[in-house]
């Protein structure tokens, strides 16, 4: 089948590589001319492992291109993934003018109907929205789709390619048909494809990001109780998590949750209940829990050596929001970054991808190590921020000694405290004696 996907970030790119590494004939479009630029370069914008050798092959073998021009993709084909980005309004809802102009785009340009599929994130109602918006826009029929993607960074392929389900809001018998066709080769170990109404399928993505944040934050919530009452969360996670009702995944305490989606997933949902008339009390409190989990390596810090930092350096290893990714937004790295920094600290970090990104956004108000044993180095106190594999097994006795003051805080309790202590580190975790 023929292919256009509008929009190529984290997630419209691993769609459109995807789908034509399935043997689609896929056209990648983006506004961002740096973008299209270093893909029609080959080189892969973003950092997700396994794309650019996907990304190569169909390249090479002609199945995938990249232009800016909308209109050139829709000649090439009249089945539209349409990917651009959601961010979070001020007001907390979801920014939805990247995918009205995608739509109004969309119309303007279509010379035959065009099947518009919705994948990114949005809030109850908008597939029922942009199928007025482009009806106001065309005579040509536009069938709209919702088809949100479950996909993670770090294993978006693998996601993409073998997902739990499928999920598509649809409102024809003939999109469900277009639908079934177009996800056939990933159906075939059994996981189902879902169709439900627009809303519902919209609200299904929503649902599984806030629950997903609820379980962190949950979490993160029991183990400020365990500082307190002298328990192991490690333990209480494990003995709860055991209950198959409950499960281990997403039940670890750290840092706090950051990323392109749950922050801005959790609170979209907020303002869609709001605008119904109706509080949502448990989401709402998850958010609030997230905030102030953001902040509690830097208050551990700041509870170590005093509120004032001058003079003091202090390594990060990890500002990604998650390993295995180079993505920064709301990262709980950046809350520490400028807590630090605002308490008089020198700040020096190690990222295995996402120096570039950090580099952007925190320019040079932090000195960046290019090894992480560099960053650790005659610092003060070293904080792990988030758990890359390579940061998972060092020798904490080299760590210990390259120290100026041998002081080590696990945001993400990887390390077993016995042996850090037993290296020489004062080891400082969360929820753990
Ligand atoms: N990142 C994830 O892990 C993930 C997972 C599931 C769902 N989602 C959802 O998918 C959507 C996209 O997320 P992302 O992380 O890929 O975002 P992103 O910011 O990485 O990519 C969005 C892309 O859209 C392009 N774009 C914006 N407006 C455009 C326009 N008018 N025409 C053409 N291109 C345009 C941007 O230049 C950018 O390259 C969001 O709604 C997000 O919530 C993201």
């Amino acid at each position: 089948m023929k292919i256009t996907v509008v929009g190529t970030g984290y997630v419209g790119l691993v769609v459109g590589v995807c789908m034509a590494d399935l043997g689609h004939d896929v056209t990648c479009v983006d506004s961002d001319e740096e973008k299209i630029h270093a893909l029609l370069a080959g080189r892969v914008p973003i950092y997700e492992p396994g794309l650019d050798q996907l990304l190569e092959r169909s390249v090479r073998e002609g199945r995938l291109r990249f232009t800016r021009d909308l209109a050139d993709g829709l000649r090439h084909s009249h089945i539209v993934f349409l990917a651009v980005g959601t961010p979070s309004a001020p007001d907390g809802s979801a920014d939805l003018s990247g995918v009205f102009a995608v739509a109004a785009e969309v119309a303007a340009q279509a010379l035959a109907p065009v099947t518009l599929i919705i994948k990114s994130t949005v809030p109850v109602g908008t597939a029922e929205r942009v199928r007025a918006h482009v009806g106001e826009r065309t005579t040509q029929a536009i069938e709209v789709v919702s088809n949100p993607e479950f996909l993670k960074e770090g294993a978006a392929i693998d996601d993409f390619l073998r997902p739990d389900r499928i999920v598509c809001g649809v409102a024809s018998a003939e999109a469900r048909a277009l639908m079934e066709r177009l996800y056939a080769p990933l159906l075939r170990t059994g996981k189902p494809i879902l169709f439900m109404d627009n809303r519902s399928a919209e609200l299904c993505k929503y649902t599984a990001n806030a629950f997903l944040a609820t379980k962190i934050s949950f979490i993160n919530e029991i183990a400020a109780l365990c500082d307190l009452v002298g328990a192991d969360v490690d333990a209480v996670r494990r003995g709860a998590g055991s209950d198959s009702r409950i499960g281990q995944r997403f039940f670890f305490p750290g840092a706090g949750y950051g990323g392109s989606c749950f922050p801005k997933d959790v609170r979209a949902l907020v303002d869609t209940a709001r605008q119904y008339g109706l509080g949502l009390k448990v989401v709402t409190a998850v958010e609030e829990v997230n905030e102030a989990q953001k902040h509690r390596l830097a208050d551990m810090v700041i509870a170590r050596f005093g509120a004032d930092l001058t003079g003091k350096r202090i390594a990060l290893w990890g500002l990604a929001f998650k390993p295995e990714t180079d993505d920064m937004r709301e990262a709980p790295s950046l809350t520490v970054v400028r807590r630090l920094l605002a308490a008089g600290a020198t700040v020096v970090a190690y990222d295995p991808e996402a120096s570039h990104e950090a580099r952007r956004l925190l320019g040079d108000s932090i000195e960046y190590a290019p090894r992480p044993m560099a960053a650790v180095e005659g610092a003060d106190a070293l904080v792990l921020v988030t758990e890359w594999n390579e940061f998972r097994s060092p020798d904490l006795a080299s760590v210990a000694q390259a120290l100026r003051t041998p002081v080590l805080f696990d945001g993400r309790n990887v390390y077993a405290p016995e042996q850090a202590r037993a290296a020489g580190l004062e080891y400082r975790c969360i929820g753990r004696p």
